[in-house]
């Protein structure tokens, strides 16, 4: 007899970029020329003093188990990297390492909230978020980031969440933002923190794209005046040293809030493999300018990408100010096809074409507030970028297509018109 599994486990949501992109490599294996603009990974090398390093690590036996809260060398490494660039009061037995950011959701979650909790989530927001709030049994309460606001959060939503729920708890920061490329600016950084200083209430900055800021610089809220008592931040070396599949992050907290942190990677991950924390120590120490060039290509991406799809008509974006994502509204063109966004963005890849395809995901991935909207990620070259703007007003125009794919997947068929 089969076990029942639990209610958690039944209606857990997952990061749909996977979903796509083991569609797209599918239809890769079968012979189709896909462009893959579905997962923010980056398609540069890991930096060279992490390859050396971590090279060297696995010579050098570094490959059993380690204190669970990472090596002394590598907390030391990423509190100065904190200070020297965020400038960020960390010492090293203030950053826990863990393989990636994502972790961090988790034991952030777990560290703070109770069953019947609140936790502000503004949205779209980054999907994993919700089913690690529902995991303690927590509430996500969801408030809109606009793009008529640059999708910035408004600090008067805090104020409601914090006046109006009955056990507000936490809530979850993300800037740069993932999908919408907005920016919490400085100002609103320092208005967020006085409004829950001194409160019983734990705040989730997520920052894995800390070095792709476009116009200005990265502020976190962990730099503010005694928001180490109340936050955890998150970095990871994903995306600013292209090394996503080393699994390697950390966060920053108070000594207390890291020291509960440390509990849980030892009853879960027990530690994170020492090599991958030398080679991410290396980035760290010797790595930001080859980083920094890699940024650089990174923003040009970004401009070639919007500037592109800001021609396509019924296509419309923001002027890029952060991360390597590019969210234009398509609202016109899915109200005119009578087609969704992630229904738009599913046909582009499987059925606007029989040898090419885009792959991309629609906002609603991100919950219903990105509706509407496209996300498209720059992990290709430039050309392949080029490729996929030339294919975009081809394959909207391809109206028998997209009928006979609605007629094949009716669930994509838009029932009331975007606004
Ligand atoms: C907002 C946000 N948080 C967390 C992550 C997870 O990153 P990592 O690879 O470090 O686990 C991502 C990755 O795309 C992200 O966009």
């Amino acid at each position: 007899m089969a076990v029942a599994l639990s209610e958690f486990a039944r209606s857990l949501s997952v990061e749909t970029a996977f979903t796509v992109l083991a569609a797209a490599k599918k239809l890769k294996a079968a012979g189709k020329d896909v462009v893959e603009l579905e997962i923010g990974d980056s398609p540069f090398n890991s930096t060279s003093a992490a390859v050396q390093s971590g090279l060297q690590a696995i010579r050098d036996n570094q490959s059993h188990y380690c204190p669970s809260p990472g090596i002394p060398e590598f907390r030391e490494a990423a509190a100065e990297f904190l200070t020297r660039e965020f400038s960020i009061p960390a010492a090293a037995d203030q950053i826990a390492v863990g393989p990636g950011a994502k972790i961090f959701e988790q034991f952030f979650c777990e560290a703070f909230l109770n069953p019947g909790d609140g936790c502000l989530v503004f949205s779209p927001h980054f999907p994993t978020y919700i089913p690690n709030i529902e995991r303690r049994g927590a509430r996500a309460v969801l408030k809109p980031l606009r793009q008529e606001t640059q999708f910035r959060p408004q600090v008067s939503d805090i104020e409601d969440f914090l006046n109006d729920d009955p056990s507000p708890r936490a809530i979850f920061l993300n800037s740069p933002h993932n999908p919408t490329g907005g920016v919490t600016t400085e100002q609103d950084l320092r208005d967020i923190a006085d409004l829950i200083r001194g409160r019983d209430i734990a705040v989730f900055s997520d920052e894995p794209y800390c070095h792709m800021v476009w116009e200005g610089q990265h502020h976190s809220l962990a730099a503010q005046p005694g928001m180490l008592d109340q936050c955890v931040a998150a970095y990871t070396f994903s995306k600013s040293y292209s090394m996503s599949g080393w699994r390697l992050g950390f966060c920053v907290s108070s000594r207390e809030i890291t020291d509960a942190i440390g509990k849980m990677i030892n009853t879960t991950l027990s530690c994170t493999p020492p090599l991958v924390q030398l080679a991410g120590r290396a980035a760290l120490m010797q790595d930001s300018s080859e980083r920094d060039t890699t940024m650089r290509k990174f923003r040009e991406k970004v401009v070639l990408l919007t500037e592109g799809l800001n021609r396509i008509e019924g296509f419309s974006s923001l002027d890029p100010t952060a991360t390597f994502y590019v969210f234009p509204s398509v609202k016109p063109v899915c109200n005119r096809l009578g087609i969704t966004s992630h229904g738009l963005a599913l046909y582009l890849l499987e059925a606007a074409d029989d040898s090419f395809g885009v792959a991309c995901l629609g906002g609603e991935c991100f919950g219903a507030a990105g509706a509407g909207f496209l996300r498209f990620s720059c992990a290709e070259p430039n050309e392949r970028l080029q490729q996929a703007l030339d294919f975009l007003p081809v394959a909207i125009s391809r109206t028998e297509r997209i009928e006979s794919w609605l007629n094949s997947h009716p669930q994509f068929r838009l029932k009331a018109a975007y606004v």
